[in-house]
């Protein structure tokens, strides 16, 4: 089986289908510069989806871009805006719909902390983050909604967390993340009769490059023993790439009878022990 217009072989399945099925597709990422939302867009645009996605500064936008094949790069649609900013992600997804002729699906994955512990975190870290996680999630479904309909229905992904169902410090973090696994629940029975699938996905630790577990291992490399130690049956955490195709395969026809789920992709972190949750 040759994939028809470049002539690359595809992963031959039982009954001829290509997985992932999403060549083609028209799909949006927030947050696709670095991390997680990189390893989507990466993954996407391989597998032959036109892609959207945004983060806050260029020079992020920019060595995306420049990394990326040709026939890659005119499959990608990528902006410089902060999804929190009133108008900018409604503006994007207007944009990016014009550009492909429609959508297919979209991925909320900016999200994040500000404030510190409890009694260290003030209203205004809670509200904002609670902005960067649910409320750019809900704006962005909304903007996406005509077109979703348009093409007569399509798949939802919204980046909770493990925070959002294990307890823990930064309670304003794992609220939130709580919140965003409840919407993809509630928004599929609404959203259903349209044909619209919405599901969460739930990666455990990843070491991201800069981010907190990898600055962990690298500044206090006993703390973060200890953590894999104890939150961690296999001793490593979950890469961004086993995430990425987990979220993938959500995009995708071959997961069409799944609607309203939370995926955890943690390698096992969020089940409780006999020693404590
Ligand atoms: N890292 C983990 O261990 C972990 C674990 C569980 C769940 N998660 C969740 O997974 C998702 C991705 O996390 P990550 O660690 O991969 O993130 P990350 O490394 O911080 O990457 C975030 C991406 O989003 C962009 N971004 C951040 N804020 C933005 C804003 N306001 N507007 C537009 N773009 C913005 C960043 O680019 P700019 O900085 O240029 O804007 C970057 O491209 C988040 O929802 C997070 O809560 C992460």
């Amino acid at each position: 089986m040759v994939n028809v217009d470049d002539g690359v072989p595809a992963q031959r399945w039982e009954g001829g289908t290509g997985w992932p099925g999403v060549r083609d597709k028209r799909i949006l990422v927030t947050g696709g510069s670095r991390g997680l939302g990189e390893q989507i867009v990466r993954l996407l645009l391989a597998e032959g989806a036109h892609t959207g996605t945004c983060a806050r500064t260029a020079p992020g936008i920019e060595a995306l871009d420049v990394s990326l094949t040709d026939r890659e790069r005119t499959r990608l649609f990528a902006e410089a805006l902060d999804v929190t900013e009133p108008g900018r992600l409604e503006g994007f997804v207007t944009g990016a719909a014009r550009r492909f002729g429609g959508l297919d699906g979209v991925v909320a994955c900016v999200g994040g902390s500000r404030g510190g512990g409890f009694e260290h975190a003030d209203a205004g870290d809670w509200a904002a983050t609670w902005e960067v996680n649910v409320g750019h999630t809900t704006r962005l479904v909304r903007a996406a909604l005509p077109h979703l309909r348009a093409a007569g229905g399509g798949s939802v992904v919204i980046i909770s967390s493990v925070s959002g169902w294990k307890p823990g410090p930064h309670a304003q973090y794992g609220t939130a993340k709580s919140a965003q696994i409840h919407l993809a629940a509630s928004l599929a029975r609404e959203l259903g009769p349209d044909g619209i699938r919405v599901n969460a996905v739930s990666p455990g630790s990843m070491l991201i490059p800069g981010r907190r577990w990898a600055r962990m291992r690298t500044e206090t490399p006993e703390a973060y023993a200890a953590f894999t130690g104890a939150e961690l049956p296999g001793g490593a955490p979950v890469e961004p790439q086993e995430v990425a195709r987990a979220v993938v395969f959500l995009l995708s026809d071959w997961s069409s009878g799944i609607s309203g789920a939370n995926l955890p992709v943690d390698r096992a972190q969020n089940a409780p022990t006999p020693y404590g949750y």
